[in-house]
């Protein structure tokens, strides 16, 4: 227990290596009303891939009612290039999705229950505990099919319909996931109400219920700290974090979401931190342009705008204060 407290806070060391998870192919499209045509979502995705992403969350398999936007997630995953290495996800909440998903040959799925019932049910239509024994069934299907599992837990910090979340009710559901044969939990900000002090109870909260249970953290910037909590996780030694190409991304099914933490925005942090991504921004920032360009539309994200760190302008072209 006391390795467990000691482990709770130590912080990331300088230059490790942090697992950036692209999510904008699913958060992001999921919450698009315009249908992106799969020729383009697959293009998105490649540049991506381009750029050193190595973990991407690329559809999901849930109903095409509830999110038509995803109904192509077989013909994306047909399509697109899988670089040596790289870890291809999809989202899941029930045995078809599964089942699908296994089809497909993803390498890992992300399942999802919320932490509170009113998001649960509106998310999924069924409770939280409904979720979880449904859990079992489809878990021994994914480990028959050698497909990894991320646990997903939505609205772990806060819930537009309930209000707070206590970090033991977001434990108790890692446990549930650790007892199920999950190796990692993904702790999902679905509205941006994460802040610095709420990462390190919920994060803390985990190791203490779930010692040797991955962690990975998933903001959304609703409320413009996304970044600031990733710092939080980072002093957590939390490796793992999502983010969303131009910072697209929210849920269908949670009043008032917003976009994720922006990936190019999180990449420039990590990158002028001394952390290892794997991924070059300047690709990134290409990737960002090509989703503007087929959104038609500005996205959120600032470094998109600004450029890198080093980026020079011409002092000619720059007016000079001659009093
Ligand atoms: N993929 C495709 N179709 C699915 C499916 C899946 N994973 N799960 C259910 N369906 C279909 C069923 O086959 C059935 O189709 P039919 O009416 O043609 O026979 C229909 O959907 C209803 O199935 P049911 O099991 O009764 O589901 P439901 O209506 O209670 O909805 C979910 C439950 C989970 C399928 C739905 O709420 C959902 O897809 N939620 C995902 C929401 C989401 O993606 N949120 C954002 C990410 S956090
Ligand atoms: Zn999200």
């Amino acid at each position: 227990m006391a390795d467990t407290a000691q482990s709770a806070t130590t912080p990331v060391p300088d230059g490790a290596r942090i697992t950036v998870c692209e999510v904008g192919p699913r958060d992001g499209f999921q919450i698009e009303s315009t249908f992106i045509p799969t020729d383009r979502k697959i293009a998105i995705v490649n540049a991506l891939f381009a750029a050193g992403l190595r973990h991407m969350q690329v559809t999901s398999f849930v109903s095409p009612r509830a999110v038509p936007q995803l109904a192509d997630a077989e013909e994306v995953l047909a399509g697109i290039d899988r670089p040596e290495g790289a870890v291809v996800t999809a989202l899941i909440p029930n045995l078809r999705g599964a089942e699908r998903a296994a089809a497909c040959g993803v390498d890992a799925v992300h399942s999802v229950v919320s932490a509170s019932e009113t998001h649960n049910l509106k998310n999924v239509n069924r409770s939280v505990e409904t979720s979880l024994k449904d859990f079992e069934a489809v878990f021994a299907l994914l480990d028959k099919a050698g497909v990894a599992i991320e646990g997903g837990i939505a609205t772990a910090f806060g819930c537009p319909f309930e209000g707070e979340v206590p970090p033991e009710q977001v434990a108790r559901i890692a446990k549930r996931y650790q007892e199920l044969g999950a190796k990692s939990v993904g702790l999902g900000d679905t509205t941006g109400m994460a802040t610095p002090k709420t990462v390190q109870a919920a994060v803390r909260a985990i190791r203490a219920k779930a010692p040797g249970l991955g962690i990975g953290l998933h903001f959304h910037n609703t409320r413009g700290v996304g970044l600031a909590c990733v710092m939080t996780g980072l002093a957590e030694g939390v490796t793992h974090y999502d983010a969303s190409v131009g910072g697209l991304g929210g849920c269908p099914f949670a009043a008032g979401a917003t976009g994720n933490i922006c990936t190019e925005d999180l990449v420039y942090l990590l990158n002028e931190s001394g952390y290892e991504t794997g991924i070059d921004l300047d690709r990134l920032i290409d990737a960002a342009k090509l989703t503007q360009d087929v959104l038609g539309r500005d996205l959120p994200g600032q470094v998109i705008k600004s450029g890198p760190r080093l980026r020079r302008f011409d002092p000619g072209l720059t007016a000079t204060a001659a009093g």
